[in-house]
C-alpha cells in the first residue's frame, strides 16, 4: 500500500514554544488508500497565531489534549500545534458525501493541529470553503477576521456614520476591523504603538480605510480628547475593542460615550484591564469579554454563519490582501529537524516582525 509521509508540529509538555515544539513525521495512507470515511488533507497554509503559542505555553484555557492517540505513531504524548489554516482535499473515502480532490476546506473546530503537512480527516470536521478566495485570507478567516466580524456587529447596533475606537491597531484582528467598518461605513479610530517609521503605518492603514489612526502616546494624553471630540463632531463613541490591556484601555476607555461597551478579547500587554470608576459610575460603562471558542462552541450555528459573511467579504474584495509574511516549507525537501527550524524561526519573527504564515508545497 502506497503511503504519504506526513510531518506536524508537537509537543509533550507545556513551555516556550521554541523550546518544546518538535516534529513528528508519520505514514498516512494515499489517496487510493482511504477508508470510506476519510478525507486526506495537504496544508496550504497555517498562520502562527497568539493564541496558538499560549497554548503551547499551558496558559491558554482551550487546548488540544496531550496523548498517545493524537497521532499515529507516537512514541510520547503528545499535543499537535496549530488551530487555524486551510487545506486542499487530496482524495476523499467513497463515503464522503461533499469533498472531492482540489476542494479547500477549514477546521470547523479549534484545537484542529493544523501545524502539519499532511493530514486525515472526516468530513463532518471540516468546512468547505471556495478554492478561488486568496490563500492567506482563506488561512485566517476562521480566527481572527471571524472576531473583527463578530465584535462589531455582536455587542453594539453599530449604524452607517457611528464610531468605534480599538487598541492593537496594526494587529490582524485590528486590521480585519477597519476594513469591516469601512464596508459597513462605520468610522473608526485605532490607536498603534508609536514607531520610527509611523507615517508609514498610518497611511498603510488609512489605505485600508482607517478614519483615523493615533498612537499610544495620544491615547495617554487627556488633551487629545479634546481633538477626538471635534473628529466625531460630539457624537459617542459607543464600542470600544481591547486586545492590549494595562494604560492603553485606560486611554481608550475614557474616550467611549454615555453607555458604551468596552469588549476585551486580549491581553497583549500581559498587563490587567485597568479601568477608572468614574467611567462605571458616571457613563454607565459595560465592559465584557469575547471569546471567539466560547462564543461559537455555545452557539455552533454562528460558526458558519460569519464564515458566510467574511466570505463574502473576501469575495466582493471588501478586505486587502493580509499583511503577512509567507514562510514556505516544502515537505519533500526538508527533514524532520528543517520542519521544526522553520516554524522556530516563524514563530521567533512573530515576535517583532508582523503576522507569519507557514505555507507548504
Ligand atoms: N478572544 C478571541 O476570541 C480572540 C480571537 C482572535 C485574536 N485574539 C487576540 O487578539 C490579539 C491580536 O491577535 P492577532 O492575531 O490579530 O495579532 P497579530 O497580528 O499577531 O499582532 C499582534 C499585535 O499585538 C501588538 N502587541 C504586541 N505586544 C504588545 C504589547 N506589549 N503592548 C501593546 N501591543 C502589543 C502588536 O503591536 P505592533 O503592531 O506595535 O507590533 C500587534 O499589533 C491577540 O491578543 C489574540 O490573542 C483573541
Amino acid at each position: 500500500m502506497s503511503t504519504i509521509r506526513a510531518r506536524a508540529i508537537v509537543y509533550s509538555k507545556y513551555g516556550e514554544p521554541i523550546d518544546v515544539i518538535k516534529t513528528h513525521s508519520y505514514d498516512l495512507p494515499a489517496p487510493e488508500s482511504l477508508k470510506d470515511d476519510q478525507v486526506l488533507l495537504q496544508t496550504l497554509a497555517a498562520p502562527l497565531n497568539p493564541s496558538d503559542i499560549n497554548q503551547i505555553q499551558g496558559v491558554y484555557p482551550s487546548r488540544p489534549p496531550i496523548s498517545i492517540n493524537s497521532l499515529p505513531g507516537l512514541k510520547e504524548a503528545s499535543a499537535v500545534s496549530g488551530n487555524e489554516g486551510v487545506f486542499k482535499v487530496l482524495g476523499a473515502g467513497s463515503a464522503v458525501a461533499n469533498l472531492k480532490p482540489g476542494d479547500w476546506v477549514i477546521p470547523h473546530n479549534v484545537n484542529y493541529g493544523t501545524w502539519t503537512s499532511h493530514s486525515l480527516s472526516a468530513e463532518k470536521d471540516l468546512l468547505k470553503i471556495p478554492n478561488t478566495i486568496p490563500l492567506k485570507q482563506a488561512a485566517t478567516m476562521a480566527v481572527n477576521t471571524s472576531s473583527a466580524y463578530l465584535m462589531l456587529t455582536h455587542f453594539v447596533d453599530l449604524k452607517k456614520g457611528d464610531w468605534f475606537i480599538q487598541n492593537g491597531g496594526n494587529s490582524q484582528v485590528g486590521r480585519c476591523a477597519i476594513q469591516i467598518a469601512k464596508q459597513k461605513g462605520i468610522n473608526s479610530i485605532s490607536i498603534v504603538r508609536n514607531r520610527p517609521n509611523l507615517k508609514e503605518l498610518v497611511d498603510e492603514l488609512t489605505a485600508l480605510g482607517a478614519t483615523h489612526v493615533i498612537t499610544e502616546d495620544d491615547n495617554g494624553s487627556r488633551d487629545f480628547g479634546k481633538t477626538i471630540k471635534e473628529w466625531t463632531d460630539g457624537k459617542s463613541i459607543s464600542l470600544g475593542m481591547n486586545c492590549v490591556g494595562g494604560s492603553s484601555v485606560s486611554g481608550l476607555s475614557r474616550k467611549l460615550g454615555k453607555n458604551a461597551t468596552l469588549v476585551t478579547y486580549g491581553g497583549m500587554s500581559m498587563k490587567p484591564v485597568t479601568l477608572p470608576t468614574s467611567l462605571f459610575i458616571f457613563k454607565n460603562l459595560k465592559a465584557v469579554g469575547f471569546w471567539i471558542t466560547e462564543m461559537t462552541k455555545e452557539d455552533p450555528s454562528l460558526r458558519s454563519e460569519v464564515i458566510e459573511e467574511v466570505l463574502k467579504l473576501i469575495e466582493s474584495g471588501s478586505l486587502a490582501d493580509i499583511h503577512c509574511t509567507l514562510n514556505k516549507i516544502v515537505n519533500d525537501k526538508v527533514s524532520d529537524e528543517q520542519f521544526t527550524e522553520s516554524f522556530k524561526q516563524g514563530l521567533i519573527d512573530s515576535k517583532t516582525k508582523g503576522k507569519q504564515i507557514m505555507i507548504f508545497e
